[in-house]
């Protein structure tokens, strides 16, 4: 982290659980313990039923709702997806876009792109996630293929606008498997994705965006990973689903910066 040129964000994922009632359970035990100290941004990202239980309940509180995905069409046809103005509506702050999770559901670089661009468009904070699979990192190829992500994610988006966006590196390997990438594993591809925004966008961008280390992060590695200089905060799946532990991954985030 570097408290100095960058918000450190702390987001969760829930991904396909709780339902709004255990939503409001959740809220309910999280607001009771959430730390006063405002050392970095809380985002939660919840199913798309559960947003407006969250948002309600959280409504008083520092803490940010957001979605897990978008459409990038702004309404239409489209059984089933929701615009990213219904999410601005619905009183989200944030949305995950590009997760690996969607992209092995057939989301391609220019989908995740198109919905960077619909969700910037409504004021949504875009969380683009990117990261390699083992295959990849073995091959040796793992900077090249982030440097793709990243490069057609944002392809078309102006230099003003990039400040207003998360990248999130959660490695394809590390998510749920309980196999968190080592704090120097994950410094390293968090360092060559800020080199990758450097020469796409000037230095002065490069250090101002936040960069979010993402797969199984949890309440005993977080300290490590977050103490690395070019990890600006997590994106947490299964710790995010208990306050307790999500909690303590936020207090992490509290320890000295450069
Ligand atoms: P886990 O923290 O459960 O590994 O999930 C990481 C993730 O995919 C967050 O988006």
């Amino acid at each position: 982290m570097n408290r100095k040129y960058r918000k450190t964000v702390i987001a969760g994922n829930w991904k396909m659980n709780k339902t709004p009632t255990e939503t409001k359970a959740f809220m309910t035990e999280f607001k009771a313990i959430l730390p006063k100290g405002r050392w970095c941004d809380i985002a939660l990202c919840v199913p798309a039923v559960c947003i407006t239980t969250a948002v309600r309940a959280m409504r008083e509180t520092r803490v940010g709702i957001g979605a897990e995905n978008c459409n990038a069409n702004p309404s239409g046809a489209y059984t089933g997806e929701i615009a990213a103005n219904m999410l601005a509506d619905a009183g989200c702050k944030y949305v995950i876009i590009g997760h690996s999770e969607r992209r092995a559901m057939g989301e391609t670089d220019q989908d995740v792109n198109a919905k960077v661009k619909a969700a910037m468009e409504q004021g949504l904070i875009p969380i683009m996630c990117c990261g390699e699979s083992l295959e990849q990192r073995e091959l040796g190829i793992t900077n090249e293929w982030i440097a793709m992500q990243i490069k057609s994610g944002l392809a078309g988006i102006p230099e003003e606008k990039i400040r207003k966006l998360v990248i999130a590196y959660e490695p394809i390997w590390a998510i749920g498997t309980g196999k968190t990438a080592t704090p120097e594993q994950a410094e390293e591809v968090c360092e060559h994705i800020r080199s990758v925004i450097r020469k796409l966008y000037g230095s002065k961008n490069a250090r101002a965006i936040s960069i979010l280390y993402g797969g199984s992060m949890n309440e005993r590695n977080a300290f490590e990973l977050l103490a690395q200089p070019d990890i600006d905060g997590g994106l947490i799946g299964g710790a995010s689903l208990v306050p307790e532990k999500f909690v303590q991954i936020i207090e992490a985030a509290n320890q000295p910066t450069a």
